[in-house]
């Protein structure tokens, strides 16, 4: 079967990681340091704040910008809630729940399968506390148009909602020329055990002010300063947080895996322009969105096709393994109340299915791919 998921693994890995289990000092130091600093050289931010999943990220990420009940010096609000999409997988939705905000739905676009952005402006309104949009696998989404859109709400309701790009999917995504998680708004990266970039598990906000980057780094350990002398001088806690950081171990097995990470992107976006050139123009099945400012990252390859049943069917029998890969979030029971005429979404979720793209897909292994696709016709 060739997988549609593989752990990508250095093998300098398991010494990085003993180093540390033999140093005496396996919690948060010297090694989450330097995989930070290494992590915002590569972004070219270097406000970067390494967590112990993307899933805490994102829900420090809208404890900060939008706390609800659950957040220092809020008072409850019951109305609050975040805009966001549903095509994605669980943990961009229940960090809003997390904080005690409710959700409202915004269709997807079908040719991205990012956030309907028309749809987002419409419903923008006071009770907007934050807006998160995912790179679908890793397809950045337009945003300078949603910069736009933000602009346009701050001069009609006289306030302007954080954006939270769940960037799980995008390491290495860029848009309009320079790196997600340098366009202004907070970025919250996966480092989980399938994702291009692993730490075995493990995640970082990069934060758009200094401001928001001291506080994720307090936040993410209690709200205790670490550079305080705590033994001598115990320091206060203005502001209550979590524990959510990174240990040394998992930045270890990072550090050694980032230094390979190019590789690996390279190979998933070498995979996917050969899918782009080889499956373009197959009548029934269609590719998503390609445009020239901005380069995806390929962490999966969607397409949409029409009868996805027996699609994935044949795939299966001929040995490769394809799935829609998430969910729709917004037919769970845990957020019925919520629910959302959503058309888009509903054409065109039953037609999404992903095939392997990774860095481990041989080219025999993609041409069998798209050879089983093309026979299927
Ligand atoms: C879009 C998206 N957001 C968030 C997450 C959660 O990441 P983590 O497993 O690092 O918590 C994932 C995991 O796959 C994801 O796909």
């Amino acid at each position: 079967m060739i997988p549609l998921f593989s752990v990508s693994m250095s093998a300098a890995a398991p010494a990085a990681a003993a180093r540390v289990l033999g140093s005496g000092r396996i919690g948060q130091g010297t090694e989450v340091d330097e995989f930070e600093r290494e992590l915002a050289g590569r972004i070219g931010n270097p406000r970067v704040a390494t967590v112990n999943s993307a899933t805490s990220g994102l829900q420090l990420a809208v404890h900060m910008v939008a706390g609800g009940p659950a957040s220092a010096g809020h008072a409850h609000d019951p109305e609050g809630e975040v805009l966001s999409t549903p095509l994605t997988m669980e943990a961009t939705n229940w960090a809003i729940l997390a904080n005690g905000l409710r959700i409202r739905w915004v269709d997807v676009d079908p040719a991205t399968l990012n956030v309907d952005l028309d749809d987002l402006a419409r419903k923008i309104s006071p009770r907007t506390r934050a807006i998160m949009v995912v790179h679908f696998a890793g397809y950045p989404v337009d945003l300078d148009r949603l910069a736009a859109i933000l602009d346009e709400a701050e001069a009609r309701f006289g306030f302007r909602p954080a954006v939270i790009e769940d960037s799980a999917h995008a390491w290495g995504a860029t848009y309009r020329g320079t790196p997600i998680g340098t366009h202004g708004n907070i970025c919250v990266f996966s480092f989980q055990a399938i994702k291009h970039l692993t730490s075995g598990d493990g995640g970082a906000l990069v934060l758009p002010t200094d401001e928001l980057h001291r506080r994720a780094r307090l936040l993410r350990w209690f709200g205790i300063d670490r550079t305080a002398d705590r033994l001598r001088n115990p320091p206060d806690v203005p502001e209550w947080g979590f524990k959510f950081h990174m240990n040394d171990i998992n930045a270890a097995i990072g550090r050694a895996n980032l230094a390979e990470v190019d590789r690996v992107l390279a190979r998933h976006r070498d995979n996917a322009a050969f899918y782009d050139r080889e499956l373009a123009g197959i009548p029934g099945l269609e590719l998503t969105e390609r445009a020239g400012d901005r380069e995806s990252s390929f962490w999966i390859y969607p397409m949409k096709v029409e009868d996805r049943e027996s699609f994935m069917k044949r795939m299966d029998d001929a040995g490769i393994m394809v799935s829609n890969v998430h969910e729709r979030n917004d037919l769970h029971t845990c957020v019925r109340e919520y629910s959302a005429l959503l058309p888009n979404l509903e054409r065109v979720a039953p037609r999404v299915v992903c095939v392997p793209v990774g860095s481990w897909v041989t080219d025999e292994q993609r041409e069998h791919v798209v050879e089983t696709i093309r026979k299927g016709w």
